[in-house]
């Protein structure tokens, strides 16, 4: 079965094509060089930008997968959360190609194809786990049994993990989005350099918090008796250290306490080269050892792969979308 979905909920236009969970194809146009004058994405240059790129890139992704749109079995969109004026240009494109090759269009909310994206592909499907979405706009520890049964067991009381990269970046000069550039400096820094808290770690419950940490940053580069320049690297390795301990000591605890073995890490922080590593590391140190699932980098951000993997297994379970169907800019993870 061929899937061909579209991601446009922010900034980046995606079409991808899947056989089955097989990617055929992942196409982005990414439109971050028009949105770095602004220091971040400004919704209605992101909509009318989507506008332009979705032809060009629905014909790379056809030509890459060696197919053409007779040949889909299933249409998909990004439905929710993201921006409306965004959303919307993927989601008519998709219902107008539904509705054009007389095939089912899918509706697809942004956060279940993060959560479900370290399973594509993968042998054994999709099994029972903790799962840790870490993205630029949420942060969620979930207990994942099944395929559509989530359970919501922990989340930030404030910043998301990747709004605290971002928002650390910017105090430190560094352009948007400052998730991959801090990714980069910390390599030439010292993680040990600044003493920076963990927030919520000696807490018995799943929650996360980052405004703490980066006031702290923020106090430390005010009282700096050296150049910004000089600490960089330092801050960047220090910062990173202190998200990354409390995201894989909570994350473990969790699966520790439900008894889960196997543990599955999503979004687009979750690109972040040390954040990868310690998850490995922690996860085989732990008592029983934990098994990690990690999407490849490249579909860690946001892509249109992960959107066509969960509109296959809705499709394979019959759950089509009426082409009458809104976006949902707020649009939540259906959790018990
Ligand atoms: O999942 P995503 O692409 O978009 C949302 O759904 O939000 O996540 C974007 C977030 C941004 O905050 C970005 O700075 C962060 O992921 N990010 C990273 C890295 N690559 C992207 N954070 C840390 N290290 C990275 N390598
Ligand atoms: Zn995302």
């Amino acid at each position: 079965m061929k899937t061909l979905a579209i991601e446009t909920s922010c900034d980046e236009t995606a079409v991808a094509i899947l056989e089955d969970d097989r990617v055929l194809a992942s196409e982005i146009a990414s439109q971050i060089d028009l949105h770095r004058a602004y220091g971040g994405v400004v919704p209605e240059v992101a909509s009318r930008n989507h506008l332009v790129k979705m032809r060009p890139v629905l014909l790379k992704a056809l030509a890459a997968a060696n197919t053409d749109l007779t040949e889909i079995d299933t249409f998909a969109a990004t439905a929710g959360p993201g921006l409306a004026g965004a959303l919307l240009i993927g989601n008519t494109t998709a219902k107008a190609l539904a509705l054009a090759h007389h095939k089912p269009f899918i509706a697809v909310n942004h956060l279940e194809g993060h959560l479900l994206s370290p399973f594509m592909g993968h042998p054994d499907g999709i099994r029972p786990c903790v799962a840790l979405v870490v993205s630029g706009g949420h942060t969620l520890l979930i207990h994942l049994r099944a395929f559509g049964d989530y359970h919501l067991c922990g989340k930030t009381r404030d910043d998301a993990a990747g709004e605290a990269f971002d928002k650390v970046a910017k105090m430190l000069g560094l352009p948007y989005p400052g998730g991959p550039e801090i990714d980069r400096l910390a390599k030439e820094g010292n993680p040990d350099a600044y003493d920076f808290p963990r927030s919520m770690l000696k807490r018995p419950d799943h929650d996360f918090s980052f405004s703490g940490l980066k006031t702290a940053v923020l106090y430390t580069i005010d009282g700096l008796d050296i150049a910004l320049a000089e600490a960089r690297a330092d801050l960047c390795a220090s910062f990173q250290e202190a998200v990354i301990d409390v995201l894989t000591r909570k994350t473990i605890r969790l699966a520790q306490s439900l008894g889960e073995r196997c543990l599955a890490i999503s979004g687009g922080v979750s690109c972040n080269n040390r954040l990868r590593q310690a998850f490995v590391d922690r996860a085989a140190a732990a008592s029983p050892p934990l098994e990690v699932l990690i999407a490849p980098p490249a579909l860690t951000t946001d892509n249109a792969a992960m959107i066509a993997y969960v509109a296959w297994q809705k499709a394979q379970r019959g759950q089509h979308s009426p082409l009458e169907s809104d976006v949902d800019p707020n649009l939540r993870l259906a959790t018990g």
